[in-house]
């Protein structure tokens, strides 16, 4: 018995933003960006919420698998950029979509959501407890990019991305692995928020650590090292070699982490299925929406073996082997 993906969908604003047009914004040129990350444009928010985009996502989840939301067990949504600290993002699209049974919360692992998200439905699965599930990776990281740093702002949109999974006799998800490495979270931090009180001199208003911040140079070492060696250790556990993968669909931050982790485990490019040029970074809706792109392009067919990988901030990092 496996936990098997049935449907995949994606929902993105539909305003696109070019790197010309963040030129008008910041000191940039769409040279510097396409050369250094690989992205030329980004589809960004113009009002719309995150739940706006998990709840359009779950609509095409439920419509492609067939379903009724009457029968959704569970609902689990990956994000940094949920519309209130409560409700979750989950219970606004268990409202949306009708699901009145099902349980419903969200995750934060930065751009390893989606991973960490579909890891912990595969448990729920496995152990019998739930026997289906949508997860969803959601963000609208335009509301927390300081949209006067160049180093940062060029780098995000937004966007969703998810999967219906069930259980399965057929081969699904085959091996799995998600990691963190909390010793280096200051590297990338986001949504610092100081403790302000009556009973405190602590000054209210936004703090300048709200906004992402990152070093850069520390998250691409990070990110190359940990999917390497997760990917490595994925194969290894399940005895399969690169020849049996068909595609890889990593997290889509920049083009040159991909060119390094392709060279570093002689995995040719061709396999690694990029998006990053038209959408940027999405955070937790990048392997997902990459999945859904590949899905609805029919590049795989079912019984193809797919590797989907992520890593972010934490640090985290997921990898998932899949027969899909
Ligand atoms: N436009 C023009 N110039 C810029 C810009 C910009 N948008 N941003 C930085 N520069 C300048 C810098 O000021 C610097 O100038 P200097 O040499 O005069 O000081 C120069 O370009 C080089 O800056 P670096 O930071 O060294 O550039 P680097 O080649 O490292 O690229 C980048 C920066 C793209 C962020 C890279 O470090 C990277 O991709 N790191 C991985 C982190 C990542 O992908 N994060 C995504 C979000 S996190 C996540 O997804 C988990």
């Amino acid at each position: 018995m496996t936990t098997r993906i049935i449907a995949t969908g994606a929902s993105v604003p539909e305003q696109i933003i070019t790197n010309d047009d963040i030129a008008k914004v910041v000191e940039t040129s769409d040279e510097w960006i396409t050369q250094r990350t690989g992205i030329k444009q980004r589809h960004i928010s113009a009002g719309e919420n995150t739940s706006h985009f998990a709840i359009e996502t779950a609509k095409k989840l439920i419509e492609r698998a067939n379903v009724n939301p009457e029968d959704i067990e569970l609902i689990i949504v990956a994000s940094v950029t949920p519309d209130y600290g409560t409700p979750s993002l989950g219970c606004m699209v268990q409202k949306a979509i009708g699901a009145s049974k099902a349980v419903a919360f969200d995750i934060t692992a930065a751009c390893s959501g989606f991973m960490f998200a579909l890891s912990v439905a595969d448990k729920y699965i496995q152990t019998g407890v739930y026997s289906n599930a949508i997860v969803i990776g959601a963000e609208t990281l335009s509301k927390i990019v300081d949209w006067s740093d160049r180093t940062t702002c060029v780098l995000f949109g937004d966007g969703a991305g998810g999967a219906y999974v069930e259980k399965s006799e057929k081969e699904g998800i085959i091996k799995e692995e998600i990691g963190s490495k909390g010793e280096i979270y200051e590297i990338l931090t986001q949504g610092y928020t100081p403790c302000a009180n009556a009973f405190n001199d602590n000054e209210s208003g936004v703090d300048p650590l709200w906004y992402v911040n990152m070093n850069g140079r520390e998250v691409f070492k990070f990110a190359t090292k940990s999917v390497v060696k997760s990917i490595d250790r994925v194969m290894e556990n399940a005895g399969v070699t690169q020849e049996d993968i068909k595609y890889i669909v990593p997290h889509q931050a920049n083009i040159r982490i991909v060119d390094v982790i392709s060279n570093k485990l002689k995995i040719p490019k061709e396999k690694f299925y990029m998006n990053m040029d038209r959408f940027g970074n999405t955070s937790s809706a990048s392997v997902p929406m990459a999945l859904n792109e590949l899905n609805e392009k029919g590049l795989i067919e079912r019984g193809d073996k797919i590797i989907l990988t992520g890593f972010g901030g934490g640090m985290t990092w997921g990898t998932m082997l899949i027969t899909w």
